[in-house]
């Protein structure tokens, strides 16, 4: 890094080796819910109970009801809202230790979904992606943002595109119900506004982080009333994948879906993963279990968990280094680029790119 151009950039392959960094095994610290209209309430209204069937062979048909599906708006733009509400409700909850300079114990706060961009980029070179960075009172905030790729990918998507995005909600249905020990209802219309989310607590090497993340189905027989027994839940993560018939399929799943599975997974301490493997047509057919330490342990010959824990490590700490001012003066842009490395933009607070709301910065 000899240039002050040089400076703005993270090198994406000088980043990952090394032995599996340490990582504290993540803890739930809070939830909350989103209803049907997208309005949050800080209860389990929303969490649903894992209630598989017995066998795994079945047909489960994702387009039941496609057309009575409820989508998220397109023009939704909550940023890290929730998770902010979340945190103004909390605070006494997380607030540093007094010896420190910050205001709230984590030095990163953020979603799961954005950690898991980050783990996957030493090994996903055509996936571009914008990280924005604010620092306030001590801690940073991360947001991403959609590149130009993603705002075109969003506006030319096809109405079958837009059908398989729904059919991962729709396998849900047959796999969750509101109460333990119920039979689940395909027959309900689908709302993909409504979920449950828990906020997690963690420690990667030096850094502390704080991160939210939607969860699928808790496993319990009883059940679990408010306030949640935080220490008790124990989550299990849904998925579906076209049916493999060939070698390069697996291969390409054991490449890119497991990784993800994997990175999403491994964050919130999810040990078990229920894959619904379906056809062209949106049948599912089979049903099959897996563990997320196998995934990993079975994937080596193509990606490394430690690699993607290190290339985490040390990308936040690249951000540590590089956010110094505070986002009233700065908003600190990274940006990914496709088969490339990360560079670094400094934005003004009054850019589209500010995400820390005046309302959350007013907190005292
Ligand atoms: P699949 O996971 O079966 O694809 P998650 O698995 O992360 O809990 O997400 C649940 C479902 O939401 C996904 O099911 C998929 O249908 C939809 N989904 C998640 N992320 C998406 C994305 N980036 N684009 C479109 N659909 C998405
Ligand atoms: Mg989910
Ligand atoms: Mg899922």
């Amino acid at each position: 890094m000899n240039s002050s151009h040089e400076q703005n950039v993270f090198r994406v392959k000088n980043s990952w080796n090394g032995n599996f960094p340490s990582f504290r095994r993540p803890e739930v610290i809070g939830y909350w819910s989103v209803n049907g209209s997208r309005d949050v309430s800080y209860d389990s209204s929303q969490l649903q109970y894992y209630s598989p069937p017995k066998t795994t062979e079945v047909r489960f048909d994702l387009n039941r009801g496609i057309n009575s599906v409820l989508r998220k708006p397109e023009d939704l733009d909550e940023r890290i809202d929730h998770l902010l509400q979340w945190i103004g409700k909390n605070s006494e909850k997380i607030r540093a230790n007094p010896t420190t300079k910050r205001w709230l114990q984590p030095n990163f706060i953020s979603y799961r979904g954005l950690l898991t961009k980050i783990m996957k980029t030493p090994y996903d070179m055509r996936e571009g992606w914008i990280i924005c960075a604010s620092k306030w009172r001590g801690s940073i905030y991360l947001c991403h943002f959609d590149t130009e790729a993603d705002k075109e990918d969003k506006a030319n998507i096809t109405p079958r595109q837009m059908a398989m995005c729904s059919w991962g909600f729709k396998f849900e249905q047959y796999i969750l119900t509101e109460v333990p020990g119920g039979s689940p209802d395909p027959l309900k219309p689908v709302n993909e506004c409504e979920e449950f989310d828990c906020v997690f607590q963690t420690r990667l090497r030096e850094h502390e982080l704080l991160y939210g993340g939607e969860m699928d189905g808790v496993c319990s027989d009883e059940r679990l009333r408010d306030p949640l027994p935080l220490e008790k839940l124990k989550f299990v993560e849904l998925k579906t994948s076209r049916i493999l018939e060939n070698d390069r399929q697996w291969m390409n799943m054991q490449r890119h879906k497991f990784l993800k599975w994997w990175c999403q997974s491994f964050l919130v301490g999810i040990e078990d993963i229920l894959c619904g493997f379906r056809d062209d047509s949106g049948i599912i057919r089979q049903l099959e279990n897996y563990k997320v330490s196998d995934i990993a342990r079975n994937s080596q010959k193509y990606w490394k968990a430690a690699a993607a824990m290190n290339f985490c490590d040390n990308f936040l700490r690249h951000v540590a280094s590089t956010v110094r001012n505070d986002c009233d003066r700065t908003v600190y842009k990274f940006e990914r680029i496709p088969n490339g490395d990360i560079y670094l933009t400094e934005v003004p607070p009054t850019s589209d790119y500010a995400f820390l709301p005046p309302w959350f910065r007013a907190i005292r």
